[in-house]
């Protein structure tokens, strides 16, 4: 006799939703959604912190020039504000520069979302003033990460500047109502560096 499943398909999901999110495929970049809590500490989210562990190899070299009190770049963390627990506190560009050409296997680029946010959240205001400047330090990273490696960006869009680069994955944070959303996009590096763009 035929047993009756306890769960139904929309327990299965829920479970899974409250687990990874949801997860689909298309054409070759992964997608999928979670809900989250808004935070000052973005990796502070377990969902989070494991999918960006997902690329972290043992022993890979990662760097991450707006880090706050993340230590999992360790020792190359850095945040302008000297209140966190970061290694290097300097301005992310010029941080990024102490480092040659392919020197790292990943990348976390966790810059604040905006000029409000910058200024309203983390009282800074010299990343959005100037427009290129995070044109300039997706290059400058883009740069430092070696071929086949990653770069994993947070905000409210999932561009990354540097040709080298392809999306691989996002993963779409909702926050509900009518809260921004957060998108984590991932970009593996296909090609070894763009020298002809202007980086130094
Ligand atoms: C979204 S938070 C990073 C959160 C961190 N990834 C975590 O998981 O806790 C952005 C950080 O960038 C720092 N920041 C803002 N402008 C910066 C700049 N020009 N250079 C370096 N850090 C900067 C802020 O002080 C803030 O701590």
């Amino acid at each position: 006799m035929a047993r009756r499943c306890r769960y139904t398909d929309d327990d299965v999901w829920s479970w899974w939703d409250s687990q990874v999110g949801r997860v689909q495929i298309m054409s070759h970049i992964i997608f999928n959604t979670i809900r989250g809590k808004q935070t000052k500490d973005t990796l502070s989210d377990v969902r989070v912190r494991r999918l960006v562990l997902e690329y972290m190899k043992l022993g890979s070299l990662t760097i991450d020039p707006f880090a706050r009190d993340c230590t999992l770049a360790y020792p190359y963390t850095n945040d302008i504000d000297p209140n966190t627990r970061s290694v290097y506190n300097m301005d992310a560009l010029d941080f990024i520069e102490l480092f040659d050409f392919d020197w790292f296997d990943m990348a976390i680029m966790d810059p604040p979302f905006s000029n409000r946010q910058d200024n309203e959240v983390y009282g800074n205001n010299n990343l959005y003033t100037n427009p290129r400047k995070i044109r300039d330090i997706e290059l400058a990273l883009g740069n430092r990460v070696r071929s086949n490696g990653c770069v994993i960006k947070f905000g409210y869009n999932s561009n990354f500047s540097h040709r080298g680069f392809e999306l691989d994955r996002i993963m779409l944070v909702r926050y509900g109502g009518s809260i921004n959303d957060m998108i984590i996009s991932v970009h593996k590096k296909y090609t070894r560096n763009i020298r002809s763009y202007k980086d130094e």
